[in-house]
């Protein structure tokens, strides 16, 4: 028997994204953020808390690296979602990540996660109190050559982990189980 479970944010898999940008004087700020996806082609849409310190961040730069966490990096991934810069302004370096200028736009890469789309901001409207929805332009995809097969983002080499928001569980995504926009054809008569 299925059952109602309400208006809830449930969405599989949920990406966990962190987020980078300049704050004041080059300080890195980065936050753990799931709450994210596909907008367009080459967009991406976020809901963020207003008064993050990354979200004002991104706000007055309007820039931003969306990265994946990975389960190489679960701990990192989760402090960032954790603490936020606004109590502790040495957040990023505590976390013992490291980052570096991005060529494209006015924000970080953090260099330890091999995949990053270099985003500019389009908007950052308000969608309910305390609550924006950013929409980002991806300038370029910047991935590292240790997650590449013959040219191609490899996602097992990747190992991205998604967010299960109802056991508050960090996932790997499970291996291959069909070929897209194909294991349909059989079906068609
Ligand atoms: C798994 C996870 C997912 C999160 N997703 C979001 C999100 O989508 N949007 C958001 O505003 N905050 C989200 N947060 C909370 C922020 O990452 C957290 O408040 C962080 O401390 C903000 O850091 P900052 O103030 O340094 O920017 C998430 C936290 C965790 C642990």
């Amino acid at each position: 028997m299925r059952k109602d479970l309400g208006a809830k944010t449930v969405l599989y898999p949920m990406p966990v994204l962190i987020l980078a940008a300049y704050g004041e004087n080059g300080k890195v700020d980065a936050m753990n953020a799931a709450w994210g996806g596909i907008a367009d082609t080459d967009q991406v849409c976020i809901c963020l808390t207003a008064d993050h310190a990354t979200t004002k961040s991104i706000a007055a730069r309007r820039a931003l690296t969306v990265s994946f966490a990975d389960a190489a990096h679960v701990a990192e991934a989760d402090y960032l979602g954790i603490v936020s810069g606004n109590d502790v302004p040495n957040k990023f370096e505590r976390s013992g990540l490291h980052a570096e200028r991005s060529p494209h736009v006015d924000a970080p890469i953090i260099k330890e996660f091999p995949l990053a789309l270099e985003c500019k901001l389009r908007s950052m409207d308000e969608i309910s109190e305390n609550t924006v929805r950013v929409i980002a332009d991806i300038v370029n995809v910047s991935a590292d050559e240790s997650i590449m097969t013959d040219g191609k983002i490899d996602i097992a080499k990747l190992d991205p982990i998604t967010l299960d928001s109802a056991s508050h569980g960090y996932y790997r995504i499970g291996g291959r189980v069909g070929n897209a926009f194909s294991d349909g054809k059989k079906l068609i008569k």
